[in-house]
C-alpha cells in the first residue's frame, strides 16, 4: 500500500481523490488551508491517517507544510491538486505555480509527483518578463501551462521520478461549477492511478494526461530554455533553488 499526499484535499476533486485511495485501503494525508477546514476534511474522508494545514497562498506557510509532511513520513506519491481559478492575480500565482514548486522540492523526493493542469493550459503564454508575485498579468490558463512546464522540467532532470501533469476535464466541483459538462468520476480517476497503478501506462513520466489517455501538451512546456528561466525565477522568489 501507498501512502500519498494530496494538496488542498479538503474540498472537490483533491477530497474525493483521497477518499477513493483511502477506500482501496492506501495511506492518505490530506492537507487544508487552515486547521478548520483540516477538520472538515477528515470527517469528509475519515479514512485518511492524518491532516496537515497551511495555506499555500502564504510562502513561509507552505514550507511549514512541507516539514510537517517530512516529519511525518516519505511518501510514495504526491497529487498537487490544491488550485484557485477566480481569484486576484497573485493568490493564482502563488496557489497554482509558487506551492506546488515549493512542495515539490522541500518534500522529500517521492517516486510519483501528480500536478493538476487543465486544457486551458493550452492558450497559456510563458511571459517570463512578469513573472512576478505582485504580477497583474498571470492568468489561470499562464499559471497552469507554469506547472505543467514545472512537471516536464522535473521529468527531465529526475529519472528517478515518475512525474507527470492531468488535466481532469471540466468537472462539476466548486470550481468547475454545477453545470460543468464531464465526469466527475473521470476527473480524479486519473490521479488516483498515476498514484499507484504499476500498470505501464501509469508508470510513465513527463506525460499529460486526460481520461488515462496521453495527449498533446502546450510546446511550452518542455522548452528547456524557458524551463531554465522559470526555475531560475521560482528559485529567486522562493529562496529555494532545484536540487540536482
Ligand atoms: N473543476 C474543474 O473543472 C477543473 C478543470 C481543470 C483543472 N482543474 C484543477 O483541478 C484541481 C482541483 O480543482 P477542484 O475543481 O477540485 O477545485 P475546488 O473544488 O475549488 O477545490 C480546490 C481545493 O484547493 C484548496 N485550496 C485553494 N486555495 C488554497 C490555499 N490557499 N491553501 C490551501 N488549499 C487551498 C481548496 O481549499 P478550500 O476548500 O478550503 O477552499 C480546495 O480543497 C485544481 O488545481 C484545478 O485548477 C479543475
Amino acid at each position: 500500500m501507498a501512502r500519498i499526499l494530496i494538496t488542498g484535499s479538503a474540498d472537490g476533486l483533491g477530497q474525493l481523490a483521497a477518499k477513493s485511495l483511502a477506500d482501496q485501503g492506501h495511506q492518505v494525508v490530506l492537507h487544508a488551508r487552515n486547521s478548520e477546514r483540516g477538520r472538515y476534511a477528515k470527517q469528509k474522508v475519515p479514512g485518511a491517517e492524518h491532516v496537515i494545514s497551511g495555506d499555500l497562498s502564504d510562502i513561509d506557510e507552505t514550507k511549514s507544510v512541507a516539514e510537517k509532511a517530512n516529519a511525518l513520513c516519505r511518501f510514495d506519491a504526491v497529487i498537487h491538486n490544491a488550485g484557485v481559478y477566480r481569484a486576484p492575480p497573485n493568490e493564482i500565482f502563488m496557489v497554482n505555480i509558487i506551492a506546488p514548486y515549493i512542495l515539490t522540492f522541500l518534500i522529500t523526493k517521492p517516486q510519483r509527483l501528480i500536478y493538476l493542469s487543465s486544457n486551458l493550459h493550452l492558450h497559456g503564454r510563458a511571459n517570463l518578463e512578469n513573472f512576478k508575485m505582485e504580477s497583474s498579468h498571470i492568468s489561470y490558463s499562464d499559471s497552469k501551462l507554469y506547472v505543467t512546464m514545472l512537471c516536464m522540467a522535473v521529468a527531465r532532470q529526475w529519472s528517478d521520478v515518475y512525474s507527470n501533469a492531468v488535466d481532469p476535464g471540466w468537472v462539476p466541483t466548486r470550481m468547475g461549477g454545477r453545470g460543468a459538462p464531464d465526469d466527475l468520476q473521470k476527473g480524479y480517476e486519473t490521479q488516483t492511478w498515476l498514484a499507484v497503478s504499476n500498470d505501464s501506462g501509469a508508470t510513465v513520466s513527463g506525460h499529460y494526461f486526460h481520461h488515462r489517455t496521453e495527449r498533446r501538451y502546450n510546446s511550452q512546456a518542455s522548452d528547456v530554455l524557458l524551463q531554465e528561466k522559470f526555475l531560475s525565477l521560482c528559485a529567486e522568489i522562493t529562496g529555494i533553488p532545484f536540487p540536482q
